[in-house]
């Protein structure tokens, strides 16, 4: 097992990597601990669970709502949490966006930790001290910064994975690569058959580059106002293709990232080669490189992310394989290259 620190404002949080989620009363307090959960992990999972009182919520991102927080209040109510109450989140992205701000609103806040099951939890969505909820048709719109006790990424529940949300997973590793780690990028071309067929030491290895590079660039920037946002490399035009498409968010994050770099090499940044070896890779993955979204749907979706302020977009750009940064440009100007594409 490996263990990680992220020192949060009011915390700090381990990640443990390699960890069991039969081990996991290690890590908790006595008593008063509630797990909330999704209806896929606790149909594979719940014999494992600790024998503590489970709020389950349905599937997909459309549960990640204000509805379903309401939900769960009222069950914690019901079932009479305080704040000596412990929120343990068992699931994916969207169990752990949303028992992270459940946990950090509940009585004005409760301690929590999580048990990252998909690939992309892992990698990603437990690690950072984000959680939150979409509000209408804004993604993420609501929610806090706030890190957990502890992470902890069980590789053998990835088991259970179906392979479409192991390839979501690897969008996001890719996407590390991608910012900040060319050799991670090669390394990952060598290895892509291994790695997506779960070869452990693959895997196990990518997965603590992934964390390193997030756990990095957070302990930077923990409030998103700089360096923090190179992760979100191939979210604008991602986000914006989730929301409009209904697609799952590691292949909108691809399909993102694809344009992103595209963007780069239009503005001179990047070589048409890098782009092409991008594309390739992400294909390698059975992730999306290309799509037939209508331009204008996905320019008007833009408009709603939360991230622009005003015209103005942060926008992350590849300066080649394994080397990112932020430049302000126009919200017209994005508009321009997604409908010439
Ligand atoms: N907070 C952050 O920093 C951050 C970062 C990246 C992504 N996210 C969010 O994460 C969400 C996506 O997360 P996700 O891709 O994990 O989706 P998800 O939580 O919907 O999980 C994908 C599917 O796998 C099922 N599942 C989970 N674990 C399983 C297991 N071990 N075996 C079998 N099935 C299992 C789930 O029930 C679900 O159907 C998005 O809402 C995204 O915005 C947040
Ligand atoms: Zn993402």
């Amino acid at each position: 097992m490996k263990t990680f620190y992220i020192r949060g404002k009011d915390r700090l949080s381990a990640i443990y990597v390699g960890e069991k989620i039969d081990n996991i009363k290690k890590y908790l307090p006595h008593k008063n601990i509630i797990i909330i959960t999704d209806e896929n992990v606790k149909k594979y999972y719940a014999s494992r669970f600790p024998d503590y009182p489970i709020i389950s919520i349905p599937l997909g991102e459309k549960t990640k709502n204000i509805s379903t927080l309401e939900t769960i209040y009222h069950k914690l109510i019901t079932i009479g949490a305080d704040r000596q109450t412990f929120i343990l989140g068992i699931g994916g992205g969207i169990v752990c966006d949303i028992a992270g701000f459940v946990a950090s609103t509940y009585m004005r806040g409760v301690k929590f930790g999580f048990i990252a099951t998909t690939l992309l939890a892992q990698v990603d969505a437990s690690i950072g001290g984000k959680n939150g909820v979409n509000f209408n048709s804004y993604k993420n719109m609501i929610g806090v910064f706030s890190q957990p006790e502890f992470v902890i990424c069980d590789l053998s529940l990835l088991k259970t994975l179906p392979l479409k949300e192991i390839y979501n997973g690897f969008a996001e590793i890719i996407k590390y690569a991608l910012i900040e780690k060319q050799d991670m990028f090669e390394y990952i071309e060598s290895n892509f058959k291994k790695a997506i067929n779960l070869n452990h030491e693959i895997l196990i290895k990518l997965i603590i580059d992934s964390i390193k590079i997030k756990i990095d660039i957070v302990q930077k920037d923990e409030k998103e106002t700089n360096k923090r946002q190179k992760l979100n490399f191939g979210h604008t035009i991602g986000h914006a293709l989730e929301k409009t498409a209904n697609i799952e968010h590691g292949r909108a994050v691809s399909l993102g990232m694809v344009q992103a770099a595209n963007f780069s090499y239009a503005k001179g940044f990047i070589s048409k080669k890098q782009c092409k070896q991008i594309a390739s890779l992400l294909n390698k993955l059975n992730l999306p490189v290309s799509h037939n979204i209508n331009g204008s749907l996905i320019i008007d979706a833009l408009k709603k992310d939360k991230k622009r302020h005003e015209e103005i977009i942060n926008f992350v750009f590849l300066k080649k394989i394994g080397a990112s940064f932020i430049k302000k440009i126009s919200l017209n100007d994005l508009s321009n290259f997604i409908k010439n594409q």
